[in-house]
């Protein structure tokens, strides 16, 4: 049994990061009877002159509700370098850290993030330091588990803000874009797409022609619906094109939604905007499921690292949470199925992927006018 343990946040913020914290605080003192080091700015606060604070149960109290992360956190940081667009691991801050931590009185760590926070928490593992990895996103992209929290409050706020767009876009009679975040993957422009009501979602699993745009927005023209909501991820492309960036350099993924509003208002004539949600996907309150979530995954981590495991990470799987290879947790980014039921229900209901009639996700653009009068 350790009796003192480290637990840092990295990448990108979600909500519920604090439910995280506060669940793995109370479990260890409560449960375990350790002590707990909070480690700053992720990885980087076990670097040169560290940045920690003791946690203890009063420190984390009535922070279940906040979003961010009391910890702060870093995207990057000192472990990885972008050498030819490519994160890479350097060798020599991880002797450093490891170092560090020895100094610091900390015998394991709870790392809370994503896929880039996981991959570098196994290193840690991979030299002989015990750690389990917290899975979190508001992309929902990490393969091994079935949801991280973040990313229902995400379809939360990006539903909200589609229902908005709804009323200004049939006041105005407009083509209303809506660009969600998602990286290179179509979750929340899926599920919110769904669950708001979007006309079109455009998605990267499914490259989009303009052509099929063009044909559903003036289908439904036709049908005497003068408006239309579109949701697009931001990693969508067209078909036989790339991914668009705001920031090449940094593969900071942006501009599509923009692409978008401004061919379509060039092909069909009709007023086009665009909205980018951009960062308040992420900022603010955690809702009711990224609470529990957030806490389940951060008292089961303690229980698993209590319990001698390591290398590990909780995940969600079937209902329960599991552990599963921190090697296994970062070998795959988990996309959304093409042809899975989901995809399939919204295309039911007459929502238009604006997938190229010739591919093999080929459609349908017909629904308005089939259902015209019913
Ligand atoms: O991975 C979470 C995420 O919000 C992505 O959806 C988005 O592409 C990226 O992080 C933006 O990161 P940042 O603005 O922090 O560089």
């Amino acid at each position: 049994m350790y009796s003192q343990i480290g637990i840092l946040t990295g990448g990108g913020d979600a909500p519920g990061l604090n439910a995280a914290i506060r669940a793995v605080v109370r479990t260890a003192i409560g449960e375990f009877g350790m002590k707990c080091i909070g480690i700053e700015d992720s990885f980087e606060g076990i670097l040169g002159e560290t940045h920690t604070v003791k946690l203890n149960t009063k420190s984390v109290s009535g922070i279940l509700p906040r979003g961010g992360t009391i910890l702060g956190t870093r995207n990057r940081g000192s472990f990885v370098k972008m050498i030819n667009g490519k994160p890479t691991f350097t060798e020599m801050p991880i002797a450093e850290a490891l170092a560090n931590l020895d100094i610091l009185g900390i015998e394991a760590l709870v790392a809370i993030g994503g896929e880039g926070t996981l991959a570098i928490a196994e290193q840690f593992h991979k030299r002989g330091f015990p750690v389990i990895g917290v899975p979190k996103t508001i992309d929902n992209d990490l393969a091994a588990t079935e949801l991280t929290f973040g990313f229902m409050t995400a379809i939360d706020i990006a539903t909200e803000a589609l229902d908005r767009l709804h009323t200004t876009a049939a006041s105005h009679d407009r083509v209303m874009v809506l660009e969600v975040m998602g990286r290179n993957t179509g979750w929340i422009a899926l599920h919110s797409g769904v669950a708001g009501s979007a006309d079109i979602i455009l998605i990267p699993e499914i490259p989009f022609s303009l052509d099929s745009i063009v044909e559903k927005v003036l289908a439904r023209e036709k049908s005497g619906s003068r408006f239309t909501n579109i949701v697009v991820a931001e990693g969508a492309t067209e078909v036989g094109g790339a991914e668009m960036y705001k920031d090449a350099e940094e593969m900071r993924l942006g501009g599509i939604g923009d692409y978008i509003r401004r061919r379509v208002e060039e092909m069909t004539g009709k007023e086009s905007r665009c909205v980018v949600l951009g960062h308040l996907q992420r900022g603010g309150s955690p809702n009711a499921f990224d609470r529990m979530l957030g806490t389940n995954f951060g008292a089961c981590a303690v229980r698993a690292l209590a319990s001698g495991e390591t290398g590990k990470m909780v995940a969600l799987q079937a209902g329960s949470i599991v552990t599963v290879p921190l090697s296994e947790a970062c070998a795959n980014i988990k996309n959304v199925a093409v042809d899975g039921q989901l995809v399939r229900t919204a295309r039911d209901i007459g929502i238009s992927f604006s997938a190229p009639k010739a591919s093999r996700f080929g459609e349908e653009a017909t629904f308005e006018v089939r259902t015209q009068g019913s």
